[in-house]
């Protein structure tokens, strides 16, 4: 399979479902809650999602394609299609512009395809396994701080953050205690497509699915970031937890949070 057709298609469903979630967004939608509080889908969510899957379905009929409101179909294809139509539904949904399409693609177990799309800014993070991330064509590289008091930071939360998850209440005490900026964007592809381009330095998250993660371990990767679980195991597409960097901060960041690991 030529990767080139796969990034092709991947950049056009990207651009296409972020035109319609641009034309929707600020507009009178529903808005229903999924399991959990705060949990939100907009129709928006699934518009976006149909305007997907039509995509790669006419151009790939057989590959298999997981994405987060439809779900799993059952090809048993290798080449798998790993897809958040809305990454930032809370964020849309209170029309706040930081949200995006995220779509990553893996072949025989490994991403090779990443196409993170902010449809607000016109922002295209695209990358392909070996070849490099880039940022609207243009190559992208993650930051080369390299003290964490230098950071800044970025983090994200699960729906049950009251219950301290994974201590996540702790995690961002310890690093207010610090005094380090940090910031919170409500879309996990975004915090991860940031940090590729050298916009922040770190960021971790737990709980979080496949689809947030996809396409942005690849392009974190691709510019020059490591991504690992907190205990600094390599990172596989899991529920799991998730710290990635510039990888110049990845030991002191990764001690900082969980000294124990
Ligand atoms: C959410 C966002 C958010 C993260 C949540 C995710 P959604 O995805 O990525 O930043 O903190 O854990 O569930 O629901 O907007 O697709
Ligand atoms: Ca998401
Ligand atoms: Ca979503």
């Amino acid at each position: 399979m030529d990767l080139n057709n796969l990034q092709t298609v991947a950049i056009d469903a990207a651009i296409q479902a972020g035109k319609k979630l641009r034309e929707g967004f600020g507009s009178a939608f529903e808005i229903s809650n999924k399991e959990g509080v705060h949990n939100l889908v907009t129709e928006y969510d699934y518009i976006a999602e149909q305007t997907i899957i039509s995509q790669i379905k006419h151009s790939f009929p057989n590959h298999f394609i997981l994405s987060e409101e439809a779900g799993a179909n059952d090809s048993t294809s290798d080449i798998r299609w790993i897809i958040d139509p809305l990454d930032g539904t809370v964020n849309f949904a209170h029309s706040i512009p930081i949200f995006c399409v995220s779509i990553g693609v893996e072949m025989a177990g490994e991403m090779v395809v990443g196409v993170i799309y902010n449809p607000m800014l016109e922002e295209l993070f695209v990358a392909v396994r070996g070849k490099g991330a880039t940022l609207n064509g243009r190559q992208i590289r993650v930051s080369t701080t390299t003290n964490l008091k230098d950071a800044i930071l970025v983090t994200g939360f699960p729906y049950n953050v009251a219950q301290n998850i994974d201590g996540c209440i702790d995690d961002v005490v310890t690093i207010l205690k610090l005094g380090l900026p940090l910031r919170r964007l409500g879309s996990a592809a975004l915090d991860l497509a940031y940090l590729a381009a050298g916009r922040f330095d770190g960021y971790w998250e737990s709980r979080l699915n496949p689809w947030d993660i996809a396409a942005g371990m690849l392009i974190v990767r691709e510019a020059g970031g490591r991504i690992t679980h907190y205990d600094n195991s390599d990172y596989k597409l899991s529920n799991g937890t998730v710290l990635a960097t510039n990888s110049l901060i990845h030991d002191e960041l990764s001690k900082a949070l969980h000294p124990n690991l």
